[in-house]
């Protein structure tokens, strides 16, 4: 699997505040990470491919340059909360926008907490583009998320690196911790642990600053997101085998085959190794062997997980279709701020193949086993819709047709050469 996006942009922004010159490998092919290296070019930082590797010369906490143009986010929602976060506390000012999904979804969740550290920052009603009046001296805060979300995790956390004094985020549910792993790589003191809070599940995470990082080497495993549609597509398909190798299994991310599991579908998942503070490891799918039918009925997805597989919902969705009894996804009214509103766009598709779908304002409830029909797709422009109907067009009968197919190059663009590759006709 190409690299991990999420891990992607971490390191590449992480490497352009380190001093000396850092070394990544298998760095993902994502739309959306060439975004932030783009970004990271107008401010001032040097990047250049070897061979494999991207090499990203680092600017050090306070070398980052003016840029000279709006930064370009495209349709790249970590780039744009992420790179704010650094931001805010240059002595410049900068505008991030992107494109019109980008521009529509809400950005008051990063703004809030800045403006509470001291930050300036003007926006169009809460969303993009964002004018950052860059000021230095931002406060340390102890912020509490009301949205579970990393990337206003990893925002504030990224503002806090050069503040002087502790800066800590507060989740209530847990969110992906790559911003915490990379930055203990780049050599960033990354206090966890668990809140003292109600909620049984509240977590901190903490930098002290101002901090410096360091150079690294390094190694992105595979995207398991990107991965998640073949490990379905090979569990739904009758004598199917699949092996995928170097595979990131941060246990933040995988939630989705731990349901999957209990789904009925047969994955096996090897923890191998960690590399740069992530766990790797191997991936084993077989197809079904009979009709999937969950060892526990009704099946529903909901509550204090449903951060850890917001981006594989849409999948689950499908996957969900044919299995006995069907499922039910709730709390997870995020999906529609996210690149298009994937509650309503994986509903109307699943209909437009036959299923029977109930649509919540949280979420909706799939029945199944459906026997779906080939299609025409509207994506959106969602990669992750084209994505997951792909999968649906795998198991259908007949023709599916995925509309506007090259959006999947937001994060996998490789992803119908991959599939071609495995797949048997
Ligand atoms: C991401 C976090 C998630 C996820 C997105 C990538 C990240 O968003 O949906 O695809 O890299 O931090 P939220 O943190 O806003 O839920």
């Amino acid at each position: 699997m190409p690299g991990d996006k999420s891990i992607s942009h971490r390191a590449a922004m992480f490497a352009a505040l380190a001093e000396g010159t850092s070394s990544i490998t298998n760095f993902s092919t994502s739309a959306d990470c060439a975004a932030t290296l783009s970004c990271l070019k107008q401010l001032g930082v040097s990047i250049e491919r070897e061979n494999e590797n991207l090499l990203i010369t680092g600017v050090g906490s306070d070398g980052l340059q003016a840029p000279q143009a709006p930064l370009e986010c495209g349709n790249s929602g970590t780039t744009m909360r992420l790179l704010a976060g650094i931001l805010a506390g240059q002595d410049f000012n900068s505008t991030l926008t992107g494109d019109e999904s980008l521009r529509s979804r809400p950005m008051q969740r990063i703004i809030e907490p800045l403006q509470m550290m001291g930050a300036r920052i003007s926006s169009d009603g809460g969303r993009a583009p964002l004018l950052i009046h860059g000021h230095k001296g931002l406060d340390a805060i102890s912020y509490e998320l009301l949205v579970a979300s990393a990337q206003v995790k990893s925002c504030i956390l990224l503002a806090g690196l050069s503040v002087r004094g502790r800066t800590e985020v507060i989740e209530n549910q847990i969110t992906r911790d790559h911003t915490e792993r990379m930055l203990s790589s780049f050599g960033v003191k990354v206090e966890t642990g668990e809140a003292e809070r109600e909620g049984e599940n509240a977590r901190f995470a903490a930098v002290t600053g101002p901090t410096r990082l360091t150079a690294q080497r390094v190694s992105i495993p595979g995207d398991i997101s990107s991965a998640a549609y073949f490990i379905a597509a090979a569990a739904l398909i009758p004598g199917s085998s699949l092996e995928i190798s170097d595979v990131g299994v941060n246990p933040t991310r995988v939630v989705f085959l731990e349901r999957l599991q209990a789904l009925g579908l047969e994955i096996v998942v090897t923890n191998g190794r960690e590399v740069n503070h992530e766990p790797v490891g191997i991936i084993r799918v077989e197809g079904p062997r009979k009709q999937l039918r969950a060892p526990e009925l009704p099946v529903t997805i909901g509550g204090l997980v449903v951060p850890q597989l917001i981006d594989e919902l849409p999948l689950l969705a499908v996957v969900g279709s044919q299995i006995e009894g069907g499922i039910e996804i709730r709390d997870a009214a995020e999906l529609r701020v996210k690149e298009s509103d994937r509650i309503a766009t994986t509903a109307e598709n699943l209909r437009a193949m036959g299923a029977v779908v109930e649509e919540f304002e949280d979420g909706l409830r799939v029945a199944g086993p459906a026997r779906l029909r080939g299609a025409k797709i509207d994506p959106r422009g969602d990669h992750r819709i084209a994505m997951a109907f792909t999968v649906a067009g795998l198991i259908a009968a007949g023709e599916t047709e995925i509309g506007d197919p090259d959006c999947v190059a937001v994060s996998f663009p490789e992803f119908f050469e991959l599939l071609e590759s495995v797949v048997e006709r």
